[in-house]
């Protein structure tokens, strides 16, 4: 079981882990390349092993969005990478500063292991793509690969060899800040998205000096915090751990990713920064992982925070023996692990493991070859925010963009003959537009609406620009200047949403709705009877209530980054069709979170307003009003039945279900073919609807497509009492439709064996 008591006195303890490593083997057969580095740690002393396993933020960099806990000067440290009590540093780049640090360590410490350079790439580099969460909208795992693959070769320019991403956390719940930085709700889809983006980073050979060591995170279940509060305890069944937030880590690890980072969560009482049975057990011993872990900012000190450990002695010890490998910011490592090791608590061959790997890793990145892969300034210059990575983040922010709603198919806008007011605290802001987690990028060298409109607009004099109201507070003759704007208009552009900095670490909301004063902005204009088109900006799924929910048409255009202007106005003016589809389903009211579509049926499932006792509020009803995979575009599409090729599946077999779709509306658009299953009985409940397939076609007007999905006996697993994969035999209805919703089901049976 995972959640099993840990001994807590230091000397047995430490003799049991002994035992174990040497039980179990961990240490494999060494590799030729591992040979030097046996020999390099055989040269080591106690300090400087331990100074392979201590990552600081670099010194100044001012880059670093974390707390300023154990915040080094830049003398300081240089003295400590001279005296070789340093593994790396992060958050700070240019090909200039990395060379020279590099220098000091490679020149003029003792054994002159290089650094690593380590960085907060989440979406994008200089170039900045839309945020993971508007991109997993896209439903295009191979267009996040390219993205991430240019966030690779614009980090590495810059000196970076280590990417503290993707973040692959499954989340449920909106009020959770951090949504932003994933693939939303839906496990098959963010296990697509997971292992796109570390083949992204990675490429095809960590030695490669365009490539970064792609580290999965927060390991594990930090998108399960209670509340939705950040950092908060995370207290699930082990059954919900392997079934939902392991998943997308596994497929990043099949993926090949290089490191794993810890989460600063407990679950169940006990901390992921101390947890070996998630770390040792599941991590090394189940998925075979050999890589580093690394605490994320200070977790590992933390434990005393958590009242898991009465000192950071003791946090350093427990942290360290359950398997994290270095420490990230707190120190306690360098502070703590020497003595512990001289006490006996520590194995030295616990430490030398956790050398070897911090070694080995830079070792696959070419470092002990070249320290510096080939970074130079020239280089920088050469690829950063080129025009061909300019227009991938066109590329990417289209097709990330989700058409809510499009009453009286009111989009696209012609491009010249209507006057257009573009009103809200988003259309002339040269702010929030990257969204969060852009430490390298500004908002100033991004397009913002107001430019990709006008760029776009025959006639720009045709565009009206009024700010109505702040993003939290109201602007005195704010809404009357819009309502006197929007009279003069056709067409209402309303840009509102979220601040970027709602969104992110430490970023959690209760009331997950649009603030106040842009709402009333937007019931003002509401009143003067124009059309009005929302054009969202945000975060997380958001509750959209009274005029806004009632606007003629609903774009979701997230945080789109460096091309956000001239993305928006491609789909706007028709350019571009919107293909976006929810990667999260936009729940009614605050109050239904946390909410997700793969719910369970219960005992009590709702079936009729009417009747009581069932699963269901009093004031609501169970829906969305934007399920998952839910999106329009500037056609219509009709799906055929679902057609499974055979009523039974054999064990061992596989079942083919296909479904006709059709472009019946009169414009070249793209569709999101999804494929749904639910299995009815089993011996754990199984939910109302998995995702297990999607597909994106693109048909012209009166184009029709036989869309075919495989279903074999692995893709009908689920976590069962044993808490092991297991597949039953028995009916399993099938769906293949728009969204998570939608669509006529046919059943097929998986045959025993
Ligand atoms: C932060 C985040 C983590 C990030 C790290 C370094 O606290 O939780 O995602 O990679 O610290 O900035």
């Amino acid at each position: 079981m995972l959640y099993r008591r840990r001994s807590r006195t230091l000397r047995v303890a430490g003799t049991a882990f002994a035992l174990l490593l040497s039980a179990c083997g961990t240490a494999p057969t060494a590799p030729p390349a591992a040979d030097r580095i046996d020999a390099l740690i055989a040269q080591m002393t106690l300090e400087e092993k331990v100074g392979q396993l201590s990552l600081y933020a670099a010194a100044g960099s001012g880059d670093d969005p974390n707390p300023d806990t154990n915040r080094q000067s830049r003398e300081q440290q240089l003295a400590e990478i001279r005296a070789g009590r340093v593994t790396g540093l992060f958050n700070g780049v240019g090909a200039a500063w990395t060379r020279e640090l590099q220098r000091v360590a490679v020149e003029d410490s003792r054994l002159h292991i290089p650094l690593l350079f380590g960085a907060d790439v989440i979406h994008g580099f200089r170039t900045v793509f839309p945020v993971p969460l508007a991109e997993a909208a896209s439903w295009e795992p191979a267009l996040a690969r390219r993205t991430a693959r240019v966030a690779a070769i614009e980090a590495t320019a810059a000196g970076l060899q280590w990417n503290f991403a993707p973040m692959v956390d499954i989340s449920r719940d909106a009020r959770w800040g951090r949504a932003v930085e994933g693939a939303g709700e839906d496990v098959y889809l963010a296990r697509q998205f997971a292992a796109a983006r570390v083949h992204g980073f990675q490429g095809d050979d960590l030695a490669a000096p365009d490539t970064l060591a792609a580290t999965l995170k927060h390991f594990a279940a930090y998108g399960a915090a209670e509340a939705g509060l950040d950092y908060n305890t995370v207290d699930i069944s082990e059954r919900s751990l392997r079934d939902t937030y392991l998943p997308p880590f596994q497929s990043a690890l099949a993926a090949g990713a290089a490191v794993v980072m810890t989460a600063f969560n407990e679950i169940a009482g006990v901390p992921s920064s101390a947890n070996p049975d998630l770390l040792e057990g599941i991590l090394r011993r189940e998925w075979g992982f050999t890589g580093p872990v690394v605490s994320d900012y200070t977790s590992e000190a933390e434990l005393v925070t958590h009242g898991f450990a009465a000192n950071e002695r003791e946090a350093a010890w427990l942290a360290f023996l359950a398997g994290v490998d270095i420490s990230m910011q707190s120190g306690i490592y360098m502070k703590y692990l020497p003595g512990l090791v001289r006490d006996g608590a520590v194995p030295p061959a616990r430490l030398d493991q956790a050398v070897r790997r911090v070694l080995l890793l830079k070792q696959r990145l070419g470092l002990f070859d070249d320290p510096y892969r080939g970074v130079d300034p020239t280089r920088e210059a050469a690829n950063t925010a080129t025009p061909a990575h300019r227009a991938l983040a066109r590329e990417a922010a289209r097709r990330s963009i989700v058409l809510l709603s499009n009453r009286n198919d009111l989009l696209p806008l012609p491009k010249r003959g209507r006057r257009l007011a573009l009103i809200g605290p988003f259309g002339a802001a040269q702010h929030d537009i990257n969204g969060p987690w852009t430490l390298f990028a500004s908002d100033a060298n991004s397009v913002n609406l107001e430019q990709g409109l006008r760029a776009a607009l025959d006639d720009p004099a045709l565009l009206t620009v009024v700010k109505g109201s702040e993003v939290d507070a109201p602007i005195d003759g704010g809404i009357e200047a819009a309502v006197a704007a929007a009279r003069e208009a056709d067409v209402v552009l309303l840009a509102i949403g979220e601040s970027a900095r709602y969104s992110g670490e430490a970023k959690s909301r209760t009331e997950i709705v649009i603030p106040l004063a842009q709402q009333a902005l937007a019931e003002a204009l509401a009143a003067t009877g124009k059309p009005v088109v929302v054009l969202l900006r945000n975060g997380r799924p958001l509750v959209l209530r009274g005029a806004v929910r009632a606007a003629e048409a609903i774009l979701v255009t997230w945080f789109l980054g460096s091309e956000s202007g001239n993305a928006i106005a491609d789909v706007l003016f028709g350019d571009y069709s919107p293909s976006g589809r929810l990667p999260v389903s936009f729940p009614q009211a605050p109050g239904q979170v946390p909410y997700y579509y793969s719910r369970k049926n219960t005992g009590r499932a709702a079936q009729d307003p009417q009747t009581e006792y069932q699963t269901r509020f009093l004031d609501l009803s169970n829906e969305a009003a934007f399920p998952f995979g839910h999106g329009l575009s500037y056609s219509r599409f009709a799906y055929g039945e679902p057609e499974p090729d055979r009523a039974q599946l054999a064990w061992d077999g596989t079942l083919t279900v296909r479904a006709r779709i059709t472009n019946t509306g009169s414009r070249e658009a793209e569709e999101v073919v999804q494929l749904y299953v639910r299995d009815r009985v089993a011996s754990v409940t199984r939910p109302v609807r998995e995702l297990k397939g999607f597909e994106k076609v693109r048909l012209a007007p009166g184009q029709s497509v036989q869309v075919s999905f495989a279903l074999r006996r692995a893709d009908l697993e689920f976590i069962g009492r044993d808490l092991k994969p297991v597949a039953e035999p028995g009916v399993f209805d099938v769906w293949v439709a728009a969204d998570a919703t939608g669509g006529r089901s046919k059943s097929f049976e998986l045959m025993p064996p």
